[in-house]
């Protein structure tokens, strides 16, 4: 079991990787927390995991209940975080209990919300169980849920205890989902490494599960790195980690399709054109974002008109004074932020790269 250290400046973590959950327990111990332990997880990561975490826990002498949501965005609402947090408290948690979020992208951020305002913040772990969640969602404690008209709009900035990546929960997962997973392993290349996108060039895309062991760890390392100079996302370089989710997470508002790895990706194909029109990155650049979305099965249109999009831009936490602000790619491996981009350049562009 390796482990990659996340020192924030208040606080530090490890991301304990390729670790089988069945060492929950253990590390639980490790870290001198536990006793009342809520598990928070849906029903296709319960299914397939809870028991396996819940007998760790209860080797190592924790009290364990837990909780299961539906799969999916529309559990990260007011509703269901009221529900958990009711569960919290009936359950008479403390602020030394634990909080363990098992589960993909939803349910890290989900769980993760309850517990940064549960008694003003308790602990939580987070297990990551799907490829989605491990290279992007579980680290550098973004915490959120959403409001029908926007995604992430309440959250906070809630750091883990610690993060258990077990690499076997992966084999779990449809094709689909390692797809959408994808977008965020290419999302990371285009934004801060050359080497990681050579990579998911020359990789046979039919064997893409083989190098899942690679990618993980990749991609915590380029996450470690932004987010321990700019945890908060005040100093604009947090900011490069939202690389085509401006114009990912309005498709994904709007879409009763496309999930958030699919939409993001239309997102990277069309920022990356947007760049090129704005004279910011070369033609030869939107090709190669494109062709690399292609090879992994992640979609280039969206089905969304451009006037829906624009309107449910204005809701991105990038935007200021009414006016959207991009994280465009420069070449692959560097983008800038605070680019300004009107209304209309997205809606005569629209078309033109879906
Ligand atoms: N997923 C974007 C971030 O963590 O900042």
């Amino acid at each position: 079991m390796k482990k990659i250290i996340i020192s924030l400046k208040k606080e530090k973590y490890p991301v304990y990787l390729d670790c089988h959950l069945s060492k929950l327990g253990y590390l639980i111990k490790q870290h001198n927390c536990g006793g009342k332990v809520l598990v928070v997880t849906d029903e296709n990561a319960g299914k397939l995991f809870s028991q396996i975490v819940v007998n760790s826990l209860k080797a190592a002498g924790n009290k364990v209940k837990v909780l299961t949501v539906k799969p999916g965005e529309s559990s990260k609402t007011f509703n269901v975080a009221y529900n958990l947090l009711k569960e919290c408290s009936l359950y008479r948690m403390e602020r030394t209990d634990v909080i363990v979020a098992l589960g993909g992208g939803v349910i890290c951020d989900l769980a993760g919300f309850v517990s940064s305002i549960y008694l003003r913040g308790i602990r939580f772990v987070s297990i990551p169980t799907t490829l989605l969640a491990q290279v992007d969602a579980s680290i550098g404690g973004k915490t959120a849920i959403n409001l029908p008209w926007g995604k992430n709009l309440v959250g906070a900035f809630h750091q883990p205890f610690f993060v258990v990546m077990d690499f076997s929960t992966l084999e779990t997962l449809p094709d689909r989902e390692i797809s959408q997973g994808m977008a965020e392993v290419i999302k990371s290349a285009v934004i801060r490494s050359k080497k990681l996108f050579n990579y998911l060039i020359k990789i046979d895309a039919s064997e893409t599960r083989k190098h899942l062991k690679y990618f993980v760890p990749e991609c915590v390392l380029i996450k470690k790195r932004v987010v321990e100079t700019d945890e908060k996302e005040e100093k604009g370089i947090r900011e490069i980690l939202n690389f085509g989710h401006t114009i990912g997470h309005a498709i994904e508002i709007n879409s009763k399709k496309l999930n958030h790895g699919e939409s993001v990706s239309v997102g990277m194909v069309g920022e990356t054109f947007l760049a090129f029109k704005k004279g910011i990155c070369s033609y030869s650049t939107f090709e190669k974002v494109k062709s690399l979305v292609e090879k992994y099965c992640l979609p280039t249109k969206s089905g969304i008109t451009a006037e829906a999009a624009a309107k449910s831009m204005l809701f991105d936490k990038k935007t200021k004074d009414g006016r959207y602000r991009f994280v465009l790619p420069v070449r692959i491996g560097a983008v800038k932020t605070g680019i300004e981009i009107t209304p209309e350049e997205i809606i005569s562009n629209w078309e033109k790269w879906q």
